[in-house]
């Protein structure tokens, strides 16, 4: 009998409705489409509408396709794992906000994992352990992001601003027999080294003035340094903080790095890859890479030109439409990378 496989049974995806074009953040901060354009390849993305949707909506949204998509109902799901930086909660995490809005019983458990950028190669890595060994059978992944409610429009912050888009994808893991599928391997990496490069520190009990250099780190109080002070407001400190070229370079040596290795671990050569998803940090990054690789055009998929980063949602989002596309068929090879905060950056070699 063939080894236990896990495979992708059902996945789908939920974008708010309202979309924000460059020009759109022209009201709020000095910016040009063209600027925006050049450097992120990004023409718009989209933004929740304040107090009707959240991060646990979305991924409500498009977890209901997923698990239509792979023809079983809420209640079979036996684990979720939901990956988000921005969730509806500083505790609980959204993963027993997704199960009470999708009316799963506690016969579920449900794990929050906060990996950024990375977030859901991690998480359908812990899945596939889960179902290799035999413990689960149905395990919702889930990446949902809302960084419009948390970003900074001002001038200061707009390097990161326009990045930024809200969004949802999941998919249902199953175990598979069936030969030429399934994922064949994963491959985790992190560098907590360059962790405040791309970072937002408060909410954490390191609470405090950040100004790029870890070597200015002040207390915000010998108490109750946990949340956010109004001087944290003031000055602008109370937002994500990036350090753009320094994550630029670690992404492009990083990215075609752990494709490789995963490439390498099931002897398969770049030729081999039918769809490359990259996370969607930055269109550049993406066409470097492909460049770098020898990559064709209809090897990579992307679509950051029209939802932004959208992080730990950003592989589910890109796969799910490549797939609605056509651009992925049964058996095809499709290799899933990520790079982002922490750093954490990995791979995931699979068989559709
Ligand atoms: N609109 C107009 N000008 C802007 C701007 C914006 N939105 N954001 C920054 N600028 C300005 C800066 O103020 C600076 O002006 P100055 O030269 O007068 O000081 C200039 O543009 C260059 O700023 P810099 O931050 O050095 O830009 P950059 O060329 O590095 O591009 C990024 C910025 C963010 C697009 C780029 O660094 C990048 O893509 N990095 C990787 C980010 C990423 O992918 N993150 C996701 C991680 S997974």
């Amino acid at each position: 009998m063939n080894q236990t496989k896990t495979k992708i049974a059902g996945i789908g995806f939920y974008v708010p409705d309202k979309v924000v074009k460059n020009d759109d953040l022209k009201e709020v901060i000095e910016t040009t489409d063209e600027w925006i354009q050049e450097r992120t390849g990004i023409k718009e993305r989209r933004y929740i509408e304040r107090y009707k949707e959240n991060t646990t909506t979305m991924a409500v949204n498009a977890s209901k396709i997923a698990l239509e998509r792979a023809s079983i109902a809420a209640d079979d799901v036996d684990f979720i794992i939901f990956a988000t930086l921005s969730p509806d909660y500083y505790f609980p995490g959204c993963g027993v906000l997704l199960q009470r809005e999708l009316g799963i019983k506690n016969n579920c458990g449900a794990l929050d994992i906060r990996n950024q950028c990375s977030a859901f190669i991690y998480a359908i890595s812990i899945a596939d352990q889960f179902i290799k060994t035999g413990m689960y059978k149905n395990i919702l992944v889930v990446g949902s992001e809302t960084h419009s409610a948390g970003l900074d429009f001002s001038n200061k912050g707009r390097n990161v601003s326009v990045i930024f888009g809200d969004g949802a994808g999941a998919v249902v893991l199953q175990p598979t027999t069936k030969e030429n599928q399934g994922i064949l391997s994963t491959h985790l990496h992190a560098e907590g080294l360059h962790a405040e490069k791309l970072a937002f520190l408060h909410l954490g009990a390191h609470s405090g003035v950040f100004t790029g250099d870890t070597s200015d780190f002040e207390s915000s109080g010998e108490w109750g340094s946990l949340f956010v002070t109004k001087e944290m407001i003031e000055n602008g400190t109370a937002f994500p903080y990036m350090d753009g070229p320094f994550v630029f370079k670690n992404a492009v040596f990083r990215f075609p790095q752990v494709i490789m290795e995963a490439l390498n671990a099931n002897n398969k050569n770049v030729s081999d890859i039918n769809m490359l998803i990259p996370h969607q940090a930055n269109l550049r990054i993406a066409q470097f890479i492909q460049e770098k690789m020898g990559l064709r055009d209809d090897q990579v998929y992307n679509n950051i030109q029209k939802y932004g980063n959208t992080t730990a949602a950003s592989v589910p989002i890109a796969l799910c439409e490549a797939w609605e596309l056509g651009k992925i068929k049964e058996g095809d090879l499709v290799c899933l990378a990520a790079f982002g905060s922490g750093f954490t950056w990995g791979s995931a070699l699979l068989q559709w």
